[in-house]
């Protein structure tokens, strides 16, 4: 929470505003707009837990499901579907692309495998950044997809957009030109769109209006920094829960006032809007998938207090009200589907609209089996409370740990590398199953441009078990990536160095030491190299 100070002089910069309308949400849209993918490559924005190949694969697994029941549903007198046209799958606040990846990867696998490979499907990623499109379009690793015409990328802003303006085939996704249902995928994404806040207070309803303080000596600071030093405060004023001009939105604040005893509720309206925008564009037809840090059961909503905005660098999420979102969704005849276990940091629902709702079999089950109980969230819980510590798993526990994660290069950074040194001398079958487990990570892996350099981790493991042209490679690859770099360098110099190709290896630590003169490893090697072309020469 921004806290507020008491003894620090502070002054007004907006007072008593409708929580949806407040200046915090601009300060949002800005940070977006001005960090594009450094968001995500500078590591300010948390993306993992949305964005790795497990939750990906979870998903395609889902949509494929979603799609055998449109196929199952259709029938010519009763037809669901026009074959002669594609299926989207829209993604929304794509952010880094690190998800669209692993979910395309999947997803075209298990499709061009299965009887529904004929169906045209078409991936969109969207964003309201420009500059995080303009990134997508020209990224290496993208092409292949968009080359097949699986692949687009839209313009699409969660607040005022109506349809969706595809760059690369000049298509429009609207209601007047979709012929088939619509799929959307939202990962961390409604949990940044504004809310409303309301208090319950002995079958009351008030809204709640909110104020914000900055410290005075803060007054002219810049509009990007401002987030950092905002402190909240309501005011509550009774409002009559005819509130908003759709009734839909008012029937659950009715709900909620009637049922709930004293508490503050956050009302997602920025995401309802969306979800409205979006069922009108898929005529009515329409699939969602989304994970946010949220909460879907009417009991979380009791005794709450005024929303806490957590900040990530210069944004901030509040916790998501999918119980809202759910009751929208059931209330119009959808469905809505969600864990009956808590989670620990994503709530993954689905949410489904349509005319044949209570047949979507394939896809309830598909829910039951992937997400309550095999679920992307339980999967990170465990990972994440086993990364970084050298745990007693044998190189077989590992590599079935890499498997299951879908050969996920942060499990084998943070999970595999503390422990590779458990790996001991490798039977060749062991070796053969390590040696194919580097290049699936290699080729499951998607560079966003971050600090963690992957391909010289797989480096040293490949110089570990003595494949070093192999190895050479993936050092070759760092320095491409991420440019000249003395880890790389000095395991290149390594490579020279077992093979007793002293010239090349001093060149090699030559360039390590002209970035870092210090570099104590390359120093040591030096004086060995320089110590043993001593030795050739006397001979
Ligand atoms: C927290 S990030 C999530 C990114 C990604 N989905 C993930 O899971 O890592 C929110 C994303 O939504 C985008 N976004 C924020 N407000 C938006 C809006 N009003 N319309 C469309 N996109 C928006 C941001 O640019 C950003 O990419």
């Amino acid at each position: 929470m921004i806290a507020s100070s008491e003894q620090i002089e502070s002054v007004i910069i907006e007072e008593k505003c409708r929580f949806s309308q407040s200046r915090i949400w601009n300060l949002q849209r800005l940070f977006f707009n001005q960090q594009g993918t450094k968001a995500w490559s500078k590591g300010i924005v948390p993306h993992y837990v949305t964005s790795n190949p497990y939750i990906a694969a979870c998903y395609a697994k889902l949509t494929y499901a979603y799609i055998s029941d449109l196929i199952a549903q259709h029938s010519e007198s009763t037809p669901t579907f026009d074959l002669q046209h594609p299926i989207y799958i829209v993604e929304l606040g794509t952010g880094s692309g690190r998800f669209s990846f692993h979910f395309m990867k999947c997803f075209f696998d298990i499709l061009d495998q299965s009887a529904l490979r004929k169906i045209k499907v078409i991936y969109v990623m969207s964003d309201f950044v420009q500059s995080t499109i303009n990134d997508w379009l020209v990224h290496p690793q993208l092409q292949d997809w968009v080359k097949k015409g699986r692949l687009d990328f839209a313009t699409f802003d969660a607040i005022e957009s109506q349809s969706f303006e595809l760059v690369i085939s000049g298509e429009s996704i609207s209601n007047t030109t979709l012929r088939n249902p619509l799929i959307v995928i939202a990962n961390y994404f409604f949990d940044t769109l504004p809310v409303d806040v309301f208090s319950i207070w002995q079958g009351k309803l008030s809204e709640a209006l909110v104020s914000i303080s900055i410290p005075k000596e803060k007054a002219n600071i810049d509009e990007a920094e401002l987030i950092h030093h905002i402190a909240l405060s309501y005011n509550y004023e009774e409002v009559d829960d005819v509130y908003y001009k759709t009734s839909a939105f008012n029937e659950i604040l009715k709900q909620y006032k009637d049922a709930l005893p004293d508490t503050c509720i956050n009302f997602p309206i920025g995401a309802l809007h969306c979800l409205q925008t979006l069922n009108n564009i898929a005529n009515g037809a329409l699939m969602v998938l989304t994970a946010d840090k949220g909460v879907h059961q009417q009991s979380d909503l009791l005794f709450q207090n005024e929303p806490y905005l957590a900040l990530h660098g210069g944004c901030f999420s509040l916790t998501l009200n999918y119980h809202a979102i759910g009751e929208y969704f059931k209330n119009n005849k959808g469905i809505f589907l969600s864990t009956t276990h808590a989670h620990a940091s994503i709530d993954i629902c689905l949410l489904l609209s349509g005319k044949n709702s209570a047949d979507f079999i394939e896809t309830k089950i598909a829910y039951e089996l992937c997400v309550e109980q095999g679920s992307p969230d339980d999967f990170y819980l465990l990972t994440s409370a086993i990364a970084g510590k050298d745990t007693s798993f044998s190189l077989p526990q590992m590599i079935a740990l890499l498997r299951l994660s879908r050969w996920d290069s942060a499990i084998f950074i943070n999970n595999f590398m503390p422990v590779i040194e458990n790996a001991g001398d490798l039977s060749d079958t062991l070796r053969q199953e390590l040696y194919f487990a580097l290049y699936k990570i290699w080729d499951n892996y998607f560079y966003i441009g971050e600090e963690t350099d992957v391909c010289l981790y797989i480096g040293i493991v490949l110089c570990k078990m003595h494949y070093y042209p192999d190895a050479l490679k993936f050092f070759e690859y760092s320095l491409s990536l991420k440019g000249a770099n003395t880890a790389a360098l000095y395991n290149i110099a390594l490579y020279y160095y077992d093979l007793r190709q002293l010239d090349k290896c001093l060149d090699t630590i030559e360039q390590a030491l002209h970035l870092q003169q210090d570099f104590s490893p390359a120093i040591a090697l030096k004086m060995r190299v320089v110590a043993g072309m001593q030795r050739l020469k006397e001979l």
